[in-house]
């Protein structure tokens, strides 16, 4: 095990009513921006519900933050922020109004133009306004993390910026907000869990086993109960089970002392910002891709993933590998997130414009080894057909 430092100081209210726990952590004499996205929270009854809690607070609204959200468009809410005199930030909904939220905050305070927040994927943030969560949508981790993943639209780039500054105060997961959620976003909150669990596990032994077999419980859990969510979308406990291990999958936890690969999501963002796929989608693409790609190098992982996790017996080595990237394909078709380009309508004219997208944000040495280049790119990504 490497050595890591580590503190996650975001306080989590878990469960059934738990929105009205804001109360207690909004100073009463806040001014309070509540943000969100399309407007899933006013027919699921969750802004009622935040509403409720904020009752004697003073409160703006900001909607209208889109999925893979837009710069141009939280930047609209800076100047709300900066005209009404926000103290509180509050977002309600799944990441990416989570994420837009943090860049809010950041920007509000920002001593330059907040572009610059980007390239700089944030390292220059001094100060944020306070900012909570009430998550919808359990997928991206975002509700416990200091992340943020930004789309600048008018240029169609994708990137990510971190802060400890932007982390949630505090974070509502109540699993019933959830039972609202169509299966597309169902299926695409799973396969993102997944994804961030195996980009901090599927790289090579560093003998950190509680980082191990804590990631392969998650792994479980979440491919035991998302196709339960799908079947049977009311069903408490599975919500539950869902919800917590998404978080869990991201908080930082599973990265200490162990390698990360990381370079599927660097490759998926490219094709969200260029196409428009679902951020999950783009991941159930490329993740076959990568570990076919890298199977000499991730194969002790592999066989360990095959048989903690996938419980197979049969086969040689080599069979074991193949098979566990194949199950995996299967399990997130299963979950209704096509894997190929080809269901999506695209083929090989992507490649070349995914390749020159990192090119173009330096990102030259993916992988746990550094190692997946430009031209390793466009050759997996031609397994991705
Ligand atoms: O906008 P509304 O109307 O709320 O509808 C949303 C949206 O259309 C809907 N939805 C959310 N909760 C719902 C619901 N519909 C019905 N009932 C509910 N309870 O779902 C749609 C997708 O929402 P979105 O927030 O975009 O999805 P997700 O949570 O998957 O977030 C994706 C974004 O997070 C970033 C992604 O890149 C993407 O931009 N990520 C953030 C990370 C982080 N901060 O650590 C890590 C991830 O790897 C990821 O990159
Ligand atoms: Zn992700």
């Amino acid at each position: 095990m490497n050595n890591f430092s580590f503190r996650n100081p975001t306080r989590i209210h878990f469960g059934k009513g738990q929105i009205a726990k804001i109360r207690e952590e909004i100073p009463a004499d806040a001014r309070v921006l509540i943000t969100y996205g399309g407007g899933s929270i006013k027919k699921n009854g969750v802004l009622d519900q935040v509403h409720a809690a904020l009752e004697n607070i003073t409160f703006f609204e900001f909607g209208g933050i889109e999925p893979n959200p837009h710069f141009e468009t939280l930047m609209k809410a800076v100047e709300l922020v900066k005209q009404e005199k926000i103290t509180y930030l509050l977002a309600v909904g799944g990441g990416s109004v989570v994420d837009g939220t943090k860049f809010i905050a950041a920007a509000a305070e920002y001593p330059n133009d907040p572009v610059e927040m980007l390239p700089t994927k944030g390292a220059h943030i001094r100060s944020a306004l306070p900012l909570g969560c009430v998550l919808t949508l359990p997928a991206t981790g975002s509700e416990m993390n200091g992340n943020a993943v930004i789309t600048r639209w008018e240029t169609k780039d994708k990137t990510g910026i971190f802060s400890e500054l932007i982390r949630p105060a505090f974070s509502v997961l109540d699993p019933e907000t959830t039972y609202s959620l169509p299966p597309r976003q169902i299926g695409n909150g799973v396969v993102d869990a997944i994804v961030h669990i195996v980009e901090q596990y599927m790289t090579y032994p560093v003998n950190g086993k509680v980082q191990d077999y804590y990631a392969e419980s998650l792994l479980k859990v979440l491919m035991e109960e998302g196709p339960k969510a799908l079947q049977d979308p009311t069903n408490y406990d599975v919500r539950a089970n869902i919800m917590w291990a998404a978080t869990q999958a991201l908080n930082g936890t599973l990265s200490l002392g162990v390698p990360g690969d990381w370079s599927i999501h660097a490759i998926g963002h490219q094709i969200t910002a260029l196409y428009g796929l679902d951020h999950a989608q783009t991941l159930a693409i490329v993740l076959p891709a990568v570990w076919q790609h890298k199977k000499e190098q991730k194969k002790a992982k592999l066989l360990q993933y095959a048989s903690h996790v996938l419980g197979m017996t049969e086969g040689d080595d080599e069979q074991r590998a193949t098979q566990a990237i194949e199950k995996t394909r299967a399990f997130f078709e299963l979950m209704g997130v096509p894997t190929r380009f080809s269901a999506y309508g695209l083929d090989e004219s992507v490649i070349p414009a995914v390749v020159a997208k990192l090119k173009q944000h330096g990102r030259l040495k993916l992988g746990e080894h550094g190692d997946i280049t430009p031209d390793a790119v466009t050759e997996l990504l031609r397994l991705a057909l």
